[in-house]
Parts: C-alpha cells; sequence; structure tokens
C-alpha cells in the first residue's frame, strides 16, 4: 500500500465511493421522482474490474472504500465483492450504503464477507411519511435490519435523513429519542439542488444551522472528524447512547476536508460529487497489466480536482441525481 496521494490543496485522499450500479429499486422525491429510468447499456464495472480498480487506488493511499450506487444491493454479486475489496491489502473498511429494503435477508452475509461500516437511509420515522418520501411502504423492513445490523460486530452503524421541511421539530425528536439506547449515528443532510427536483426542493430545502442551533440548545456538543470520515459533523450528548449529525453542503467551508475520490458504476474517476465531466480508467481495467498506467491517470486527474463544489453556481438543471453520481 502506497502513501496517500493529495490534490493541489494539500487534500488528502483515503477515502474511495465506488458506486456499483445506477439502478434502485426505490423512487425517493428528491432523488428519482419518476423511478429508475434506464439510460445507456447496463453495462456496469464487472467484480474482476472493480478489484483491479481498488488494487490501483490502495496503492495511491486509500484505506476505505464505500459500496454506494444507485442501490448496491441488487447486485447480485454483492458479497462476492465485499470479500474481494475486504481481501484486498491495504484496504481496512468496507463501507456500505443502502436504503435498506434487503438488511433483513442479507446482512449476516455481507458481514461475514467482511463489510465493517454501514450507512443506512431512513428519510422519517412515520410510516406514512416514508412511504411518501421513497415511494415504498417498507419502513418496518428497513428498521428490522437495522436492528439485525445492531447486533453485528460492525465498527459503525449510521442512519442518513434528509433534511426536510415538513415536520421538522419532530423529527428532531424522534430521532433523538431512537439514539437514546442505541449506538447509531443519524445524520441529517441538507436537501441538495439536483436536475430532477426542483419543485420538492423549493419546497423542503432548509439550512443545517437549524439543526445545529436545535443540538446546541438541547445540551449537544459536535466533536472533530477523524480523517477517513465522511463530510458529517457528529454530536454527542452524554445522556445518549448514539449520535446525531449534520451533513451541510451548503455550509461554509463544507469542501475544505475534502478526502473521497468517486468512481461510477460505469468506471469514470469523478473528482467531485457535482463535478462535470470526469476521466474514464474502464478502458484500463481489463488486465492485470495496466495498474501503473491506471495510477498515473489517477494521479495526474487529481491535479484538477476543483477547490469545491459547483452547488451554488451550476445550473441545476445540469446536476444529475445522487442515483447516477453515487452519492
Ligand atoms: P461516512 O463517514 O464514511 O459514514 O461517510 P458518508 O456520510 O459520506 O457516507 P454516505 O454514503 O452515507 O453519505 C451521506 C450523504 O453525504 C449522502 O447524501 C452523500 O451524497 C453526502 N456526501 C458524501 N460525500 C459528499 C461530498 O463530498 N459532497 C457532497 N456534497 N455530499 C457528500
Ligand atoms: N440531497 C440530499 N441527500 C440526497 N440523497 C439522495 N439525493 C439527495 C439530495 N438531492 C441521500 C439519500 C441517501 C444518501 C446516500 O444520499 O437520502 O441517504
Ligand atoms: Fe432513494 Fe437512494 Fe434510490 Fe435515490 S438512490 S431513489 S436516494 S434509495
Amino acid at each position: 500500500p502506497g502513501a496517500v496521494a493529495t490534490d493541489a490543496f494539500g487534500r488528502r485522499f483515503s477515502y474511495l465511493r465506488l458506486s456499483v450500479t445506477e439502478v434502485c429499486n426505490f423512487r425517493c422525491t428528491y432523488c428519482l421522482p419518476d423511478g429508475y429510468r434506464k439510460t445507456g447499456s447496463m453495462d456496469f464495472l464487472a467484480a474482476d474490474e472493480i478489484e483491479r480498480l481498488v488494487r490501483a487506488f490502495t496503492g495511491l493511499g486509500i484505506r476505505k472504500v464505500r459500496l454506494t450506487g444507485g442501490e448496491p444491493t441488487v447486485r447480485k454479486d454483492l458479497t462476492q465483492l465485499i470479500a474481494r475489496i475486504s481481501a484486498t491489502p491495504g484496504v481496512e473498511k468496507v463501507a456500505l450504503t443502502t436504503n435498506g429494503w434487503n438488511l433483513p435477508r442479507r446482512i449476516d452475509e455481507w458481514v461475514g464477507a467482511g463489510l465493517t461500516n454501514l450507512n443506512v437511509s431512513i428519510d422519517s420515522l412515520d410510516r406514512e411519511a416514508f412511504h411518501r418520501i421513497t415511494g415504498h411502504d417498507r419502513l418496518a423492513d428497513v428498521l428490522a435490519g437495522l436492528e439485525c445490523a445492531l447486533a453485528l460486530p460492525l465498527k459503525t452503524v449510521k442512519v442518513n435523513a434528509v433534511l426536510l421541511r415538513d415536520g421538522l421539530e419532530e423529527d428532531f425528536s424522534s430521532w433523538t429519542e431512537f439514539v437514546r439506547e442505541r449506538p447509531v449515528s443519524v445524520r441529517f443532510i441538507e436537501l441538495m439542488r439536483t436536475g430532477d427536483n426542483k419543485t420538492f426542493f423549493e419546497a423542503q430545502h432548509v439550512s443545517g444551522r437549524i439543526l445545529r442551533q436545535w443540538l446546541e440548545d438541547n445540551g449537544w456538543t459536535a466533536k472533530a472528524r477523524g480523517e477517513d470520515d465522511g463530510p458529517a459533523t457528529e454530536f454527542t450528548h452524554p445522556g445518549y447512547a448514539g449520535r446525531i449529525g449534520l451533513i451541510a453542503p451548503y455550509g461554509p467551508g463544507f469542501c475544505d476536508g475534502c478526502n473521497r475520490l468517486r468512481v461510477t458504476a460505469r468506471g469514470q474517476l469523478r473528482l467531485c460529487l457535482f463535478g462535470q465531466g470526469g476521466r474514464d480508467l474502464r478502458d484500463l481495467l481489463g488486465s492485470d497489466d495496466s495498474t501503473q498506467v491506471l495510477k498515473s491517470r489517477i494521479v495526474e486527474a487529481l491535479t484538477f480536482k476543483p477547490a469545491a463544489h459547483n452547488l451554488h453556481t451550476a445550473n441545476p438543471g445540469d446536476i444529475r441525481n445522487l442515483a447516477q453520481t453515487g452519492g
């Protein structure tokens, strides 16, 4: 395993977010309001290609690999992928971000294969609101899956909930109650404006400052971020086993601590969640002979990593939804 690669701003990259499919079986109002629409072929990276990719990235200092999508658990070979990534020298954490629908049936198997960290998206603890937002009446299954996960030897179990204007204070209260006895980190994410969510965004976006204020008023304290953590600021409270977090891409300095690179399900390197364009890596993933060229290409691309995302400046219609970019 190599030294950690850096960019023009001195940021260090130890965290790879790897999308393994663009397909999703949910249709969250803010992401895929009409459900997944097939665009182009379904020719996503194969397990051999993914293994080569991960080997090149560990040579550049990547220590944590998060599998995202679309919904990564729709991949039939997900357990195999976890096992192969986990066995790659240099990989210390294999993480998964999922909508949770498959957890009750499969989480044992994934942890057995080497999964170390789990993030589950649950936008509401209210059955009807969950159904309305995701298009599926599956809250009970997802919560049952989360309880299964808590009984397994995972390093962290986290929840993602998009911060929505409707029912804001009720959500804060119900989630804090939820983490009173459970060692879960529940992170509220500022709703991001993407190509498909104009009406919803205008009606529902609120600033993370509201949550920050609420937490401070209620005795929660912000803690420092670890080196290979994502962008959340997490808050702790002496009376609670779990944490409450805030992911605030519209807030100041959000990109200063960026430590992650992304590869799409089709093998495109993405330097930022919303960065346009990207560098194709797939032509170098077909054989074991290209690792050095692959590493050089990644290092060269890194010099173009922007200082910050373009959420404030881009034409919203041009911003792809997170199912396409891999969160
Ligand atoms: P961990 O600390 O490893 O748990 O990472 P994470 O919180 O980044 O992982 P997760 O996949 O659960 O992402 C949660 C939310 O953060 C998603 O909505 C992501 O799109 C968002 N997110 C993660 N990284 C970035 C980023 O670099 N930029 C922006 N704008 N959002 C991000
Ligand atoms: N804004 C904020 N979060 C989003 N997610 C998907 N689309 C958006 C958006 N436009 C979240 C999902 C999931 C995580 C991986 O990304 O809710 O929790
Ligand atoms: Fe919802 Fe995630 Fe699927 Fe988008 S990719 S529809 S946010 S579950």
